[in-house]
């Protein structure tokens, strides 16, 4: 990792933990959800859980977070558990876990309002190819890390966003603040 990454990265912090994203993703993921109408949010990679706390602040009692490791400090459990996040352990590469966490994440869904799923666990590309394919009409899919571990034009990448109606949005607007984060939009119907 570079410095100035490192310096954007490690030293930020958010509800008295380390958040791994760059700072210009938290205004992103908030315009990303009002302007997309949505309700929940399924995050993959929980991690010390400060952006799960964030989630949670937008979408109270609609968000499910999930890692096989619990790095979580007993003051991040607090606040997560008042903000009713879900937070589930587990092998995100399972397809039966992967499918027990989008029953769970449908059952917190709100009828007519989007999902948020944010790829983010131990492999970027495993993750888009396990559960952006299950997201429906009108969900947004956002992947971190971009250009290192996150490659939107890997061929395997394309195609599953192309059989699945992903529309990728947003590259201009992330390149310019360098906000590492792929975005897709699966198309509603024609
Ligand atoms: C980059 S961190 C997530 C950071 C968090 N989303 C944030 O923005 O602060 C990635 C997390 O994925 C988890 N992870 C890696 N492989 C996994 C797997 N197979 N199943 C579940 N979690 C996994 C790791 O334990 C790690 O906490």
């Amino acid at each position: 990792m570079s410095d100035w990454l490192r310096e954007r990265v490690m030293n930020f912090t958010f509800a008295r933990g380390a958040i791994q994203q760059v700072p210009s993703a938290l205004p992103w993921f908030e315009k990303l959800i009002i302007h997309n109408n949505v309700g929940c949010v399924l995050e993959l990679g929980t991690g010390v859980g400060s952006l799960s706390v964030m989630f949670g602040i937008l979408c109270p009692d609609r968000v499910i977070t999930c890692d096989r490791e619990d790095r979580l400090t007993r003051h991040i459990k607090s606040v997560l558990l008042r903000l009713g996040v879900d937070c589930v352990r587990g092998d995100l590469y399972d397809e039966g876990f992967r499918d027990l966490l989008m029953i769970l994440i449908n059952q917190v869904r709100i009828n007519g309002q989007a999902l948020l799923l944010l790829c983010d666990g131990g492999d970027k590309h495993k993750d888009f190819a396990m559960y952006a394919p299950r997201v429906l009409p009108g969900d947004v899919v956002a992947c971190h890390d971009l250009a290192s571990e996150f490659i939107p034009e890997r061929s395997d990448i394309l195609q599953i966003a192309d059989n699945n109606k992903l529309e990728r949005i947003l590259v201009e607007e992330m390149n310019k603040d360098k906000t590492r984060l792929a975005v897709y939009k699966k198309r509603t119907a024609e």
